[in-house]
């Protein structure tokens, strides 16, 4: 991958700004100072040096991009956009969505190298809490409060107790402690409800609190290292 293109996404600014860097001599690939911003380097293999600090490939990546609506969680599509499409190109690693949203939901979404975090965020028996604001067609009954907790027959189980607040008249946040295909329009669906507007606020304690709609941020130290944890 290009130079400033890998500079630019390791946080040194934007291209113009890598790009600067590079023209002042602060930059050097395997000890050459002799580097042009178009210069092709491979992540895994060379040494970038920025002022006597070495870039380190990180072993492993996270992000958390707002998802907009319109892209598809996976990875590639030969018709539709991913919602790897919205980050900048990290083509020469694996990437993949933490679980799915649909294409038309919005909100928090984990994006990572790390297969293994991954595995245990979505497994069942850890039980990681999502948080969906759930937009419907008819007025909420309060007695789906009580449905929802019961949890209902999902592909020949019975859903773990769901939270339902009413917020208004049809607004709900639904509380979910597991991730099934779909599993907050079916639920509504089941009681003779449609979902029409889709939003998760929350991925355990993840958030898209800063980050505009197609925005995305990568997490901190901390935050990979409490989800490593839960
Ligand atoms: N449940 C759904 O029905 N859709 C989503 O995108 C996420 C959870």
């Amino acid at each position: 991958m290009r130079l400033d293109k890998f500079l630019s996404n390791n946080g040194f600014g934007s291209r113009k700004e890598v790009k600067l860097l590079i023209k002042k001599k602060r930059v050097s690939i395997n000890g050459s100072f002799n580097v042009k911003s178009d210069d092709y380097i491979n992540p895994l293999e060379d040494k970038i040096i920025v002022d006597n600090i070495e870039v380190n490939y990180q072993k492993d990546y996270y992000f958390l991009l707002n998802k907009p609506k319109g892209y598809i969680s996976a990875t590639e599509d030969n018709f539709q956009k991913t919602v790897l499409d919205l980050l900048p190109d990290y083509s020469y690693l694996n990437l993949f969505p933490v679980g799915r949203l649909d294409k038309d939901t919005t909100g928090v979404l984990l994006i990572t190298t790390d297969g293994q975090l991954a595995h245990r965020l979505l497994s069942p028996k850890y039980h990681v809490e999502k948080i969906y604001i759930a937009t419907v067609d008819k007025p909420l009954k309060k007695s789906l409060i009580e449905e929802f907790k019961k949890g209902i027959i999902m592909d020949g189980d019975l859903t773990l107790p769901a939270g339902l607040e009413i917020i208004d008249e049809f607004t709900a946040r639904v509380i979910l402690h597991q991730g099934k295909y779909h599993q907050v329009k079916r639920t509504f669906e089941h009681f003779g409800y449609k979902v029409l507007v889709l939003h998760r606020e929350k991925f355990s304690f993840l958030t898209i609190n800063g980050l505009k709609e197609g925005e995305f941020r990568s997490l901190s130290e901390e935050e990979i290292n409490k989800l490593k944890k839960l």
